[in-house]
């Protein structure tokens, strides 16, 4: 059935193909229970919160929270919504999203285009699901690095109420600048100024919202090191890995090769595994970790929560194999889980 969509869908752009296939999970939720693979009961915690499967989807691909319960009846165990930032904003010009069929992959360039956190907000309150939504938070283009922290504080503030967790996004290569916010000190900053944020915010609603960080997965080993011991002081409740890669050598002299922006999908597999590894190796045991990047069979997602992953996040393999990719890694994933 996906397979008749698709052909379709791909012979359109892939932002329209994006678009038209969130208006038809938006409004229908019918249409994904049609759909739907569902990964088998497999109940896992992450960062304290249950999840009846660990299977979740990756952010990005509903930032604005327009199909919450569509996405929801497919099956996935968790949710990623945003990545949102305090004020609406455009995002980069189209085009900014690129296939790569014959490898499984992607390259996006969008820049954080969303509808801002108080829209998410609206969205999720909207929403009729009660699993676990994660909010995935930014910092506007116009915001100095300087002033980050007061974007990150604002949508934390702004979602706490509706969020199960809020991520900390400082891994896309699309918004200048932000990636440097994972630099040893800065990393330790923000975090440690959103756990004091959070920690009031937990008194005030007499509710602990727990707080995961996403990390990218382009790290010399003195930049992962200087990251690792970051976190670990700064002790969040889970780290996200990872984002996508600058490094698009994997497409060789495929055009889109060239086109700026962030490569997902199969060939980010290999690379987003080894930073994978090397966090569990590093980081405090109590810090859970969630595995994205490059999942397009059940194996990969299997070969992440062998390498330590509590749970697993997909966006590329959703666009290129549909919703029985989340039948095939649920199932995967049980299996090694209930060995
Ligand atoms: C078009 C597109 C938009 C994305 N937007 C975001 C985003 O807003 N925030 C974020 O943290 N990650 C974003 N991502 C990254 C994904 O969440 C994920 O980390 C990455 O694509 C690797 O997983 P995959 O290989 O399963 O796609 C985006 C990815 C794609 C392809």
């Amino acid at each position: 059935m996906y397979r008749l969509a698709r052909s379709w869908l791909f012979r359109r752009d892939p932002e329209r193909a994006h678009d038209l296939t969130m208006a038809a999970l938006g409004k229908a939720g019918g249409f994904a229970r049609v759909l739907a693979h569902r990964p088998p009961p497999c109940p896992v915690e992450v960062m304290g919160l249950p999840l009846p499967n660990p299977i979740g989807l990756a952010a990005g691909l509903d930032k604005d929270g327009e199909a919450i319960d569509g996405l929801a009846a497919l099956g996935f165990g968790f949710l990623e919504l945003g990545t949102v930032t305090p004020r609406p904003q455009p995002g980069n010009p189209q085009p900014r999203m690129f296939r790569v069929p014959e490898q499984q992959a992607l390259v996006n360039r969008m820049g954080f285009n969303n509808a801002g956190v108080d829209h998410l907000v609206g969205q999720i309150q909207k929403a009729r699901f009660r699993g676990v939504i994660g909010v995935n938070i930014g910092k506007n283009k116009d915001t100095p690095n300087e002033r980050a922290v007061d974007d990150y504080v604002h949508c934390l503030r702004q979602a706490f109420a509706v969020a199960s967790y809020i991520t900390v996004n400082v891994s896309s290569p699309n918004t200048a600048g932000l990636r440097d916010l994972q630099a040893g000190d800065a990393m330790y900053a923000l975090l440690s100024d959103l756990k004091t944020e959070a920690e009031a915010l937990a008194r005030k609603h007499d509710r602990r919202v727990p707080m995961a960080v996403k990390v990218a997965p382009d790290q010399s080993p003195e930049s992962l090191e200087a990251l690792v011991s970051a976190i670990n002081r700064a002790a969040p409740d889970g780290v996200i890995a990872t984002n996508t890669t600058v490094d698009k050598s994997a497409l060789g002299d495929d055009p889109v090769a060239d086109e700026a922006g962030g490569l997902s999908g199969a060939p980010l597999l290999e690379r987003a595994n080894e930073i994978l590894a090397e966090l569990r190796g590093q980081l405090d045991d109590r810090i859970d970790l969630i595995g994205v990047g490059g999942i397009t069979r059940g194996e990969d997602a299997a070969a992440k929560v062998q390498l330590g992953a509590r749970a697993v996040q997909i966006y590329s393999g959703l666009i290129y194999r549909g919703p029985e990719l989340l039948g095939e890694a649920g199932h995967a994933a049980a299996d090694y889980l209930q060995r």
